[in-house]
């Protein structure tokens, strides 16, 4: 029974994605017209979701009354709101972008619903369509504007939108938005990670002025089989017809229009002989227009090519090795999540300081600021969804979930040459339910986007301490196998790691997604004494000595740029619940550990041909 499920619903899945894909959020934001929600918003603490449901536990949503949304929607007009018991006028406020726990010291560890609101005082643009658009909103989202609700939806590290052109009115209006991290064992990811659970409207807030038909999303990169070609499509919203749509990248001399079909997609291939290939060394951008008679959308394109020739990583067709690193998407200085596009530039600094060419996005998308910064700064990325650990493999609405996540993440990020994998999980226990559900993503990202490689952090299953075995079955999916190791430090010897015989099961590039150990910055000792840099630095040595043992080795990811904030990290005047696996200390302080990766990449780097 549960196989029938899945499989029936499979193919109405991937078609519903295709459909999301292209009826999915607008992309492109920093260059679109619009204003900034960012600022100071008011907040209610609701641990009783006492704004969303009655004394009954009803929704008010989905009640008859009139103008009873919600509770705390706030409706401007308060027509036949009884005595209210909240005014959000006379409450605190909270900085937009970013946590609440970041913030507020009583709201540290809280995991709930918050309610943000503020006042916008505006004057609607004719004949404009109104968006309002998060850049995220961890883990789910409730908007209402004057006191109408304008939309739902989950998922912490992804962008979306609502039209709000109807809602909005002239002159004074009141925004609400319910949100609750509330950690729950059908999401995804599910309630536990080793991550901090950074609740709030974490990124960015944007009302975007789109005319009636204006471009929602769209696709230019070189196709998988020409380097001379660029492939893609431009998808519209709203009536189409008469429309056509341009396509400019003036210093290659492009300029081609195109005549939308029904649904207001325009598809297209151009030959572009002369143009110089995107590359870590030659990080070159396209000035690209897209337009219609009603807009003109410009954006900094790369172009480049990504494939595999057996267990050879190719870029532009010449083989690639991946001098990597892990990230998360927190400031160590602060402990906060990265918000700003300095503090993105702040970590992708680091990872240029090492000499890495490849940063693994862990363990969910990070802000668009990542992908655009690296495609300026020619550095190569991994893309995650949070399929992490022990999701619920049987639950379907696990799976939409985790495929609308994957939707919006490649929706997003799918013109940034910067982007080469889409990683679909990490370190998910082998079982036939999860292989088929790992299996149906993976059909969503090929279908999404034939252009990238697909990819997931492993497991080494099987073998013994000293001859490890690489076999999980969803490697027969991938495009490269990619796996999780920590001999030196979760077990094993770190001294017989050089001895370790490997086995990978499948003739592919293969990454080291993850390997380390853990420092205090500053606790120094011999380099047998755990937790200080010099065990640390140590295990890294070692590790380094014996990592090239690996066959199709294409790259390694060690685990992590910089010290993170976990619940699961409790040791006292050690970890303090954070995870201190990081190069950089808490505070920004580099570990000696980062000196070895560093001269250790400097050296590849040397003896790499130009
Ligand atoms: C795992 C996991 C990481 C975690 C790390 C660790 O491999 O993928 O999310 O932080 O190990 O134990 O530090």
């Amino acid at each position: 029974m549960r196989r029938f499920r899945l499989a029936v619903l499979l193919p109405f899945l991937v078609a519903g994605i295709q459909a999301a894909g292209r009826a999915g959020c607008i992309t492109n934001i920093p260059n679109r017209p619009g204003i900034s929600l960012d600022g100071k918003w008011h907040y209610l603490v609701d641990p009783y979701e006492t704004g969303y449901y009655n004394y009954r536990r009803q929704p008010y949503d989905q009640q008859e009354q009139p103008n009873r949304e919600a509770y705390f929607a706030d409706a401007v007009q308060k027509s036949n709101m009884d005595r209210l018991e909240y005014n959000f006028a006379q409450t605190p406020t909270l900085q937009v972008p970013g946590s609440w726990g970041m913030q507020v010291e009583q709201l540290h560890w809280y995991e709930g619903t918050v309610w943000y609101q503020r006042k916008l005082h505006y004057r609607k643009p004719a004949n404009k369509r109104l968006f309002l658009h998060f850049e995220a909103a961890n883990y789910e989202s409730h908007v209402y504007v004057n006191g109408k609700k304008a939309g739902t939806h989950k998922g912490g590290f992804t962008p979306f939108d609502f039209e709000v052109t109807q809602l909005l009115l002239d002159g004074e209006n009141s925004i609400v938005v319910k949100v609750d991290n509330t950690r729950r064992l059908d999401g995804a990811p599910t309630v536990n990670t080793d991550w901090w659970n950074h609740g709030g409207i974490t990124r960015s807030v944007h009302l975007l002025e789109m005319p009636p038909t204006f471009i929602r999303n769209y696709k230019l990169q070189l196709s998988n089989r020409s380097q001379k070609t660029i492939q893609g499509w431009i998808q519209l919203d709203g009536p189409a017809q008469g429309l056509r749509v341009r396509v400019q990248i003036p210093e290659l001399r492009i300029d081609q229009t195109y005549a939308p079909d029904q649904e207001g997609k325009a598809s297209f291939e151009i030959p572009s002989p002369n143009l110089s290939l995107w590359s870590p060394q030659n990080p070159k951008l396209y000035q690209a227009l897209l337009s219609t008679e009603m807009e003109t959308v410009t954006d900094q394109i790369g172009f480049r090519t990504i494939e595999t020739r057996g267990s050879d990583l190719l870029l532009n067709g010449k083989k690639i090795f991946l001098r990597g690193i892990s990230m998360h998407e927190e400031n160590p200085v602060s402990g906060t999540r990265i918000a700003t596009e300095s503090e993105a530039r702040m970590m992708l600094d680091w990872a240029n300081e090492l000499n890495a060419n490849f940063v693994r996005l862990a363990h969910y998308p990070h802000s668009e600021y990542m992908a655009r910064l690296a495609d300026q700064m020619g550095i190569l990325l991994w893309e995650e969804i949070p399929v992490y650990w022990t999701i619920q493999w049987e639950n379907t609405q696990t799976l939409a979930l985790a495929q609308q996540q994957l939707t919006e993440m490649i929706a997003r990020d799918q013109n940034r040459a910067s982007v080469i994998i889409w990683s679909m999980a990490n370190e998910t226990p082998v079982s036939d339910v999860r292989n088929r559900f790992l299996k149906s993503l993976v059909d969503s990202a090929r279908a999404l986007d034939p252009t990238r490689l697909i990819s997931a952090a492993l497991e080494v299953h099987g073998g013994g301490p000293m001859n490890k075995v690489i076999d999980d079955p969803f490697g027969e999916w991938t495009d490269i196998v990619s796996f999780n190791q920590y001999h030196g430090w979760y077990g094993g010897n770190i001294h017989d790691f050089p001895k370790i015989s490997w086995d990978v099961k499948y003739p592919k590039p293969v990454i080291v997604s993850e390997w380390g150990g853990g420092a205090l910055y500053g606790l120094r000792g011999d380099s047998l004494t755990l937790w200080t840099e010099d065990y640390q630095a140590h295990l890294y040595k070692k590790t380094l000595e014996g990592i090239a043992n690996i066959p199709g080795l294409a790259g390694f990811s060690p685990w992590i740029l910089a010290d993170f904030r976990s619940p699961r990290r409790p040791l006292t005047h050690v970890q303090d619940m954070w995870n201190r696996k990081g190069l950089i200390g808490e505070g920004g302080h580099k570990k000696l550990a980062f000196r070895v990766l560093q001269t250790y990449y400097q050296k590849l780097k040397a003896e790499e041909p130009d």
